[in-house]
């Protein structure tokens, strides 16, 4: 048998309150959505076992508070972290104009040692909303978006209706483990 080595790969998941961070990776990790609202209070991970090429990796998720009177991550929370995904709502303009904020924090929490080439994944989520027809964001702003801060790879899913939610975790795990 050929000796395979086990990797854990540190995702840390950062958007705004209600963009449905919680959402898209329990639909990733136990197939399930709910329409309820459950603010995230600090943070909590759920983890993902998958296969990439020969090599069996460990996805360790991290989803965080969007609320500001829930975040307390400290410093040590983002160090170590292999790829950040960061999420919007496509029907919530704010939701996308904050996530300059949440990149910088990011760089500034987690200090990587190249930040021009740390992989971030963007996620405009939410396209299932009313065929459509309530978005604020186009695809165009968010695709100009990602050009400007160096090519982030940009999908759009819905946790609800379980679109691009595989194969964006996929993305991610691929960049986590290219991060290595
Ligand atoms: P915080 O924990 O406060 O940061 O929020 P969050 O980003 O984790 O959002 P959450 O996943 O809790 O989702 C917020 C609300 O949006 C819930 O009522 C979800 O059911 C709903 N929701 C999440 N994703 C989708 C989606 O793709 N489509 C639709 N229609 N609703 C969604
Ligand atoms: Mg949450």
């Amino acid at each position: 048998m050929s000796f395979r080595r086990r990797t854990l790969l540190k995702v840390i998941v950062l958007g705004d309150s209600g963009v449905g961070k919680t959402s898209l990776m329990n639909q990733y990790v136990h197939k399930r959505f709910s329409q309820q609202y459950k603010a995230t209070i600090g943070a909590d991970f759920v983890t993902k076992e998958l296969q990439i090429d020969d090599k069996i990796v460990t996805l360790q998720i991290w989803d965080t508070a969007g609320q500001e009177r829930f975040q307390s991550l400290g410093i040590a929370f983002y160090r170590g972290a292999d790829c950040c995904v960061l999420v919007y709502d496509v029907n919530v303009t704010r939701s996308f104009e904050t996530l300059d904020n949440w990149h910088e924090e990011f760089l500034k929490q987690a200090n990587p040692s190249d930040p021009s080439s740390f992989p971030f994944i963007l996620l405009g989520n939410k396209i299932d909303i009313d065929g459509g027809n309530s978005r604020e964001v186009s695809e165009k702003k968010a695709a100009e978006w990602c050009s400007s801060k160096g090519n982030i790879p940009y999908y759009e899913t819905s946790a609800k209706e379980d679109h691009n939610v595989d194969d964006a975790f996929l993305h991610i795990a691929k960049s986590a483990m290219a991060n290595e």
